[in-house]
């Protein structure tokens, strides 16, 4: 078995059934993950991993050579692990892979794609969700659940090392991979998110599209000691999700990447199914926050497979200041549409 007697022990003790089935799914897409492992690392020949196609995915995403690879790896390897509905960031639309499986799979199969070609960090984020009956019929309805009603969620970071941040909804647990035995060994149980990390990750590239909260929370952390934050905060942007959200894990602070006024960003860049909500059950399960400013992630409800979300995560302190600004903001704008409407 390639995660070890923990990890089944633990499934095991909460839901004897439902953990048999989560298990199967999780062991599987952990041998995609120790077969992308193994083709990230192995030099190309032919065409480079990084190599762009010329095609876009669903969503508009240049793919890249490693984008198909991994999402041929990932959906093979679910094939026979009791997994009915299917969703894809490479995939037009849900698909069903075993009529009579138990449970949905929501899957990013290459996170962070434009680091393949720089040798960057990159992973692979999943989200486990129960199939409902009605799905039999039409895989999308699996997709209509919000984050809250995830059996399971995790990502693979293919970096240094291999390797896996998993909840099944008794906290987090971190695997790393054994290469020599291809097995994921545990290396850390019941992860925190620590408070009082000074550090943000977000692509300030983009400042002045941003919104008001978002700008007067990253311009009081640029003020520094002398600011209102009363602390020197550091930057880190990978571009890459799972190892910034690795690094807010294992240090604190805060990601964000928010709604901003580019066209096609209204939304922020990252899909709710299968980015967003596993994170946020993996920082919620890790003792920290995820919003899209106002409404808790875990809570929102897709209104499209492919659907796009602000994300803000992180250590619980930072992003209840980052809730409050947005509840400012938007009782000003309330206010003011009242004095609008009174003719004030
Ligand atoms: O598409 C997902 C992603 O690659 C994330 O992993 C990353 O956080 C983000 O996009 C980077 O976006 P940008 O290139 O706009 O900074």
């Amino acid at each position: 078995m390639r995660l070890g007697a923990t990890l089944r022990d633990a499934l095991h003790a909460q839901d004897p059934d439902g953990a048999r089935a989560a298990a199967e799914v999780i062991e599987a897409l952990a041998g995609a993950a120790r077969d992308i492992a193994e083709v990230i690392a192995t030099p190309a020949t032919g065409e480079s991993l990084g190599a762009r196609l010329g095609s876009d995915n669903s969503d508009g995403d240049q793919q890249r050579k490693l984008d198909l690879v991994a999402e041929d790896i990932c959906r093979e390897a679910l094939r026979g692990a009791g997994v009915g509905p299917y969703l894809s960031e490479e995939t037009e639309g849900p698909l069903t892979l075993d009529p009579a499986g138990s449970l949905a799979v929501a899957i990013d199969p290459l996170d962070g794609s434009s680091n393949i070609e720089v040798n960057g960090v990159i992973g692979t984020i999943f989200s486990i969700l129960p199939a409902p009956d009605s799905a039999r019929m039409d895989p999308s309805l699996a997709f209509t659940q919000p984050g809250r009603a995830q059996i399971a969620a995790g990502f693979f970071m293919y970096g240094p090392q291999t390797r896996l941040v998993l909840t099944t909804g008794a906290g987090v647990d971190v695997y790393a991979l054994d290469r020599a035995s291809g097995v994921f060994r545990l290396m850390e149980s019941g992860a925190r998110i620590p408070n009082g990390g000074a550090e943000y990750s977000v692509n300030a590239s983009n400042r002045r599209y941003w919104r008001e909260p978002v700008r007067r929370y990253i311009d009081d952390c640029c003020l520094g000691a002398e600011g209102p934050r009363g602390a020197n905060f550091n930057m880190r942007w990978t571009g890459s999700m799972v190892a910034d959200a690795y690094r807010v894990l294992t240090r604190g602070g805060v990601f964000l990447y928010p709604a901003d006024s580019r066209r096609g960003y209204e939304q922020g860049r990252l899909r709710l199914l299968y980015e967003a909500s596993p994170v946020a059950f993996l920082t919620e399960q890790a003792g920290g926050g995820a919003t899209d400013g106002l409404s808790s992630i875990l809570e929102i409800r897709p209104s499209r497979p492919h659907a796009r979300t602000p994300l803000i995560f992180g250590a619980a302190d930072e992003v209840e200041i980052l809730r409050q600004n947005h509840l400012v903001t938007s009782a000003t704008a309330r206010d003011a549409r009242t004095r609008l409407g009174a003719g004030v």
